[in-house]
């Protein structure tokens, strides 16, 4: 049997999560977002590649901070992610955006064509992260930065872990694709394989009380953690959601259920001699 396609997989999970995944329990996207962008801190004029751009929440930071005189480009597979942006674009009357359906691993650009390449929540879905970011590197102007983020290691525990061993006992697995960078030192790694001079990373411990575990499951149900679940057969789906749900419970506190979004903000400069 042939295995399904990575990146189709992860568009098609992304074309049905587009329409809640800016729902109220989401909320971390757009905070690392402008966390990313203040990082960095690009002038005013600049050429900026958002790479999986999702929703937009990175672009629309990048916007911002370049200018009408700057550019963003926004690529992701997921076309209804980027339906969203459009409909920002036009709601907030953004003029700096364009919008492309593009392969964050075969970008359609010349080399040097961007002055940074930026990437929140998306190396990680790549087949082959590391040829993925001399991808990036090669459309970035020599000097020019290349930033991604990353989830670390707690992020959205415990409830992950509560979610992974429910899963298992379904007869579901969850593919464990975040571990190869969830530390700081296999970022670092990465980086300087690439070639990326002055490479740094920084971890932050991020997160927000959510509600309740009801706002947990908007969560699951709103990001990647969609398609796994839907691995369970639906006339089980139910029964899997009512018993893990009652498990996250036993975590509410007074100020209700904490969200862990420990996030990693990893990125260098592409020397000027390539
Ligand atoms: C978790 S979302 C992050 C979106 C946005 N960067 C943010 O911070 O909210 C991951 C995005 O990566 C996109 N994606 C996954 N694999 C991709 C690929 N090979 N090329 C382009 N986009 C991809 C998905 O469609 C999805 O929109």
């Amino acid at each position: 049997m042939t295995r399904p396609d990575p990146r189709a997989e992860a568009a098609a999970v992304f074309n049905r999560v587009a329409f809640g995944y800016d729902n109220p329990a989401m909320r971390f996207p757009p905070f690392c977002a402008d966390r990313l962008i203040v990082r960095l801190n690009p002038a005013r004029g600049a050429k900026i590649l958002d790479v999986a751009a999702g929703t937009g929440v990175v672009s629309m930071a990048a916007a911002q901070a370049v200018g009408n005189e700057g550019r963003v480009m926004a690529i992701d597979l997921a076309e209804n992610m980027l339906d969203r942006l459009q409909e920002k674009i036009v709601k907030f009357g953004i003029p700096n955006i364009d919008l492309h359906v593009m392969d964050a691993s075969v970008l359609e650009f010349r080399r040097g064509y961007f002055d940074h390449v930026v990437c929140s929540f998306g190396i990680f879905f790549l087949p082959d992260m590391a040829a993925g970011l001399q991808e990036w590197m090669r459309v970035t102007k020599p000097g020019g930065r290349v930033l991604f983020t990353v989830f670390g290691k707690q992020a959205f525990q415990p409830m992950m872990e509560m979610f992974i061993r429910r899963m298992e006992r379904y007869g579901a697995s969850v593919p464990d694709r975040q571990a190869p960078l969830a530390d700081p030192e296999s970022c670092l790694k990465l980086l300087n394989d690439a070639g990326l001079e002055n490479s740094e990373v920084h971890a932050e411990q991020l997160g927000y009380h959510l509600k309740d575990e009801e706002q947990w499951w908007e969560v699951v149900w709103n990001s990647a953690m969609r398609g796994w679940v839907e691995k369970i057969p639906s006339d089980r789906l139910d029964s899997f959601r009512a018993e893990h749900l009652a498990e996250v419970r036993t975590l509410m506190g007074e100020q209700g259920l904490w969200l862990n979004v420990e996030t990693l903000f990893a990125g260098g400069t592409k020397p000027s001699s390539v």
